[in-house]
């Protein structure tokens, strides 16, 4: 990793007589450069404030970037369409995690080591039958990937890399059998237990859909559009439930008990349950009308009491299509056309809020685009994943980001425990009274 000086210094005045303060500039490879920070409290005896991370690099990371004006995403380097299109979802997390795409020879052994921890320790089981059935899958997931911590203890010497890159291949291949799992559990079917002779998208699928009677017949455009899913949730740099992975390892904690943290922080609405709140929002607005009262509903989206939001619109970093959203987009055609749903109305539906939202001033004039959720969600319903399971597809797809990211951080030098300062607002220094007085 290397962060390169630049010529241009930033000056940092006071206008009650302070000195003057020069701060570094660090340029990356590509994208904004950075003014360092570092020792401006103790040169200054003052906090920077930005909270939501509006202007603040947390690292420097050479995993993933994204350009939000343009609408480019490019993991390690090669854009996101070209490794939709060529490569698969082990392809992804290979170069994720290594820098580089394999070769034939290098595909074929990480494919074999995924495929070789597939299975989890059977007690897992018994650890999920704690759980209510009508449990949220996410409170399901939180709680399986924590409990990976009790499972393997060989692989949690997080400074040991080779301990490191065992965690990451042990949470890459069991993230589908504990998805396909808590779906299982759900629905109170039998678990179905991984087959290694099939691919890694298509052994989920087969998890998920096979019972003891039936078994399941993998339909190659569905296969393709899940594993689609999965690349384009692969990474996304500096997001929240990367952060907080980030931050909770940070403290050298086991790594399976990091990625349960980001599993928590994805769980919510403004990021991974995105793509379930969105459909809640489709059914709804369907329910009440459907494409007729489309506009009802964008007058409550921009009417700012409401409450309400265009879910699967709008993203901190993107302030142009998300281009996640168009391959998507591309996806959710191919599959509503393999399963004859071309008329399916949450569709249809979909499309017409799209071209609304795309013309209306309130959105052009934000910048809010259509992100990978909008169309994520009707991909997975049309293939027929129950809508509260979304997020934990997401987060299955995710941990390989998580995973390299972590990984990359503790691999750092300049790695130290995240500890955020604050601005005090509170209450100053006073004595605690009686009982009776207060
Ligand atoms: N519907 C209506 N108005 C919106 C929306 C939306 N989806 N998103 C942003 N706005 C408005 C917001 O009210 C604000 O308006 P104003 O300037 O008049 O106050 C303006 O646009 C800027 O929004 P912001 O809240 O300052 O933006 P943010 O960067 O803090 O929030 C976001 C980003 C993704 C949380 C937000 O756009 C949102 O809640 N979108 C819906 C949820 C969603 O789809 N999330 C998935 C993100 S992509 C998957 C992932 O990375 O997890």
């Amino acid at each position: 990793m290397s962060m390169t000086p630049s010529d241009v210094k930033a000056t940092l005045s006071f206008s009650d007589g302070s000195p003057n303060m020069d701060l570094p500039i660090y340029k990356g490879s590509i994208g904004p450069d950075v003014i360092d920070i570092r020792k401006l409290y103790a040169q200054t005896g003052k906090f920077t404030y930005d909270p939501g991370f509006l202007s603040t690099a947390s690292c420097n990371s050479t995993i993933t970037y994204i350009d939000g004006d343009v609408g480019e995403l490019l993991y390690r380097g090669y854009p996101i369409e070209q490794l939709a299109t060529n490569c698969d979802f082990l392809e992804t997390c290979y170069l994720l995690l290594n820098g580089e795409l394999p070769n034939a020879g290098q595909k074929e052994e990480f494919v074999e080591s995924v495929t070789n921890h597939t299975m989890v320790n059977e007690q897992m089981q018994f650890f999920l039958r704690g759980f209510r059935r009508d449990a949220h899958p996410m409170a399901v997931m939180t709680g399986l990937v924590g409990a990976l911590s009790a499972f393997y203890h060989d692989s949690t010497d997080i400074n040991n890399p080779e301990h490191r890159k065992i965690a990451a291949i042990r949470l890459i291949a069991k993230m589908p059998t504990l998805v396909a799992m808590a779906y299982k559990y759900t629905i109170g079917q039998p678990y179905v237990y991984p087959k290694n002779d099939l691919s890694y998208t298509e052994n989920f699928m087969r998890m998920m859909f096979a019972t003891p009677c039936e078994d399941y017949k993998p339909n190659e455009v569905l296969v393709r559009a899940m594993d689609r899913i999965f690349i384009l949730h692969a990474d996304h740099e500096q997001n929240a439930s990367t952060s907080t992975v980030r931050l909770c390892g940070s403290s050298g904690t086991n790594p399976f008990a990091a990625i349960a943290a980001g599993v928590a922080c994805l769980w919510g609405p403004a990021h991974g349950g995105a793509n379930e709140a969105a459909l809640n929002m489709l059914e709804e607005i369907q329910k009440n009308g459907g494409v007729e009262k489309i506009g009802d509903f964008i007058a409550q989206v921009k009417d700012k009491n409401s409450g309400v939001k265009l879910m699967g619109f709008g993203h901190r970093v993107y302030k142009n299509y998300d281009p996640r959203a168009k391959l998507m987009r591309e996806t959710c055609h191919e599959v509503l056309n393999e399963l004859g749903l071309q008329n399916d109305p949450m569709f249809k539906l979909a499309m017409a809020l799209e071209k609304i939202a795309l013309e209306d001033e309130y959105f052009v004039s934000r910048k809010l685009y259509p992100n990978v959720d909008f169309y994520s969600g009707i991909v997975q319903r049309a293939i027929g994943i129950p809508v509260p399971l979304f997020t934990a597809i997401f987060a299955l797809a995710r941990t390989v980001g998580w995973i390299a990211q972590l990984n990359e951080m503790i691999g750092d030098p300049e790695y130290k425990i995240g500890r955020p300062r604050q601005l005090f607002v509170g209450a100053e220094k006073r004595d605690v009274k009686p009982m009776a007085q207060r």
